[in-house]
């Protein structure tokens, strides 16, 4: 079983040390987003790998394929676990991002998990119409691009956990990477469609990405293992 992944939305390498000490010596999976690498950039990374700590770095790529491939030839090198794109970059971007990992990795490590962003969970049926014109709805928008991502050889999709029996059903051997996890009693804050670890977990859910229930609780330990309980349970 997969660790519940720590979404790291903190400013600064001090702020995420801090945040760290509670934990002890303990390995973690953290997602290290564009707000904190913009800001500390490779050592930071270089620092929570040093620390034995399982890494997904959420840059979220897209771009044209050549500045994808070489992007992605950079990551690699910083032996990430995870990193991902935006499917909307279309099928030659996601090999050429392949492409880049796998030319960029040192002898004798392994691809880190390529996955993909198909829709974000902060565009609405509206929006697709109104501004972007695609006429389909938000799930058939969402498998169309989930399906797109696995025919170019990515190992799964960002989505959330409501969506996971679906993807599923429909794509086999297709890795589910889901946000908007909330323990009961929890704040929802911005995220509208929100589930707890245990029902994550029950719709099928590969992985959880966890941020404000952990980092802004008063005992993040404390949240952390509630979390970890119901995850495996
Ligand atoms: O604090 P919270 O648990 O809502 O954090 C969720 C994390 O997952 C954030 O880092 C957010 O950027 C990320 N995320 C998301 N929805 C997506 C993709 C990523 O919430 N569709």
């Amino acid at each position: 079983m997969n660790a519940p992944i720590i979404a790291l939305d903190l400013p600064s390498m001090r702020s995420v040390e801090t945040f760290l000490t509670r934990f002890g010596k303990q390995k973690l999976a953290l997602k290290v987003g564009m707000q904190l690498f913009y800001k500390e950039g490779p050592p930071i990374i270089e620092k929570l790998k040093l620390a034995g700590h399982w890494i997904f770095l959420d840059l979220k790529l897209h771009d044209i394929p050549n500045t994808v491939k070489e992007a992605m030839k950079s990551l690699a090198a910083l032996e990430v676990d995870m990193v991902n794109v935006h499917a909307a970059g279309g099928k030659r971007m996601m090999e050429a991002a392949l492409e880049g990992l796998e030319a960029g990795l040192a002898r004798g490590m392994t691809r880190p998990l390529c996955i993909a962003v198909t829709q974000l969970t902060s565009t609405s049926e509206n929006m697709l119409k109104e501004e972007l014109l695609i006429d389909e709805g938000i799930e058939q928008t969402v498998l169309h691009y989930a399906k797109l991502t696995n025919e170019s050889g990515l190992d799964g999709i960002v989505c959330s956990s409501l969506e996971t029996p679906f993807i599923k059903e429909n794509i086999h051997d297709f890795i589910t990477v889901t946000p908007g996890i909330r323990l009961t009693g929890d704040e929802r804050d911005d995220q509208t469609r929100i589930v707890t670890p245990e029902k994550a977990k029950q719709l099928g859910s590969d992985y959880i990405v966890v941020g404000r229930s952990v980092t802004k609780s008063k005992n993040p330990l404390e949240a952390y293992e509630r979390v970890e309980l119901e995850w495996k349970k």
